[in-house]
């Protein structure tokens, strides 16, 4: 099954109003004309409206970095899906493992943010992945089979379709130690497996599953090779135009 690489910059809590400017008009000049895939930014809440500005008419989608799962409320420091589609967002990362390890955001809390985004219609980008000691403690698939299955509690099928989930071991994240490509496959084909006998296989084979951690120019190839490898989730390495461009042209080998 072909499926459409998507390539996301997650810039966390970097760019103020005028980095964030520059940043995205450079990605987005990169990316004009690319129509074999999707190219996604997210950034910080705070300049959201004006990188929508920067980026219109050249493809490139926005995503926030979480999302709250009501449409406005007393929910003091969050930001709502209409929020997030007011200004130019179509997608929203949800359970980033610094949210799940600094913010303490647990797996009953995340599947309400993914149900919210739904429900709004956002595209929610359902993070999961094991830390070094559950990895040494040969807990991985444990966690990871944890992590999705209450972080997909009560999604039907139909829109299961279009939510996209993200690989990102925590003990690469920031470090520059990637997980080799084959670990990564390994984990990855566990999670098609996974949603395969939670849905169906139809559903598990159109669903795009993304590598996070410590991606970079000289990694993109060899894992955009991998057979359930659908996608990249960048931190570091996309906040700088040029890295993230090589990234976004990658070619498989
Ligand atoms: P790095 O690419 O900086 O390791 O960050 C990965 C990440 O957390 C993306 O969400």
């Amino acid at each position: 099954m072909k499926r459409r690489p998507l390539l996301v910059g997650n810039w966390k809590m970097h760019t103020t109003v005028l980095d964030a400017c520059h940043l995205a008009a450079d990605i987005a000049k990169t990316c004009l004309g690319l129509e074999d895939r999707d190219v996604l930014l997210a950034p910080p809440f705070t300049v959201l409206s004006q990188v929508a500005h920067m980026v219109a008419e050249t493809g490139v989608l926005l995503a926030a970095q979480n999302v709250c799962w009501e449409a406005q409320g007393a929910f003091t420091g969050e930001i709502s899906p209409l929020m997030v589609l007011d200004a130019g967002g179509a997608a929203a990362i949800v359970g980033h493992s610094e949210r799940r390890q600094i913010f303490h955001e647990d797996n009953v809390l995340i599947n309400k943010r993914v149900r919210g985004a739904l429900a709004f219609g956002l595209v929610p980008i359902l993070c999961v992945g094991e830390t070094l000691d559950e990895r040494e403690g040969g807990q991985t698939f444990k966690i990871i089979e944890e992590q999705i299955r209450s972080g997909l509690a009560g999604v039907v099928a139909a829109d299961m379709v279009e939510t996209v989930l993200a690989y990102e071991p925590v003990w690469a994240i920031g470090t520059g130690k990637t997980a080799t490509k084959e670990q990564a496959q390994e984990v990855h084909a566990f999670i098609r497996n996974l949603v395969a006998g939670m849905y169906e296989k139809d559903v598990a084979d159109q669903i795009r599953i993304l590598y996070g951690g410590s991606v970079k120019p000289d990694n993109i190839d060899a894992l955009m090779a991998q057979d359930d490898i659908d996608g990249a989730l960048v931190g570091g390495a996309a906040l700088n135009a040029e890295s993230f461009e090589r990234i976004i042209h990658f070619h498989k080998i």
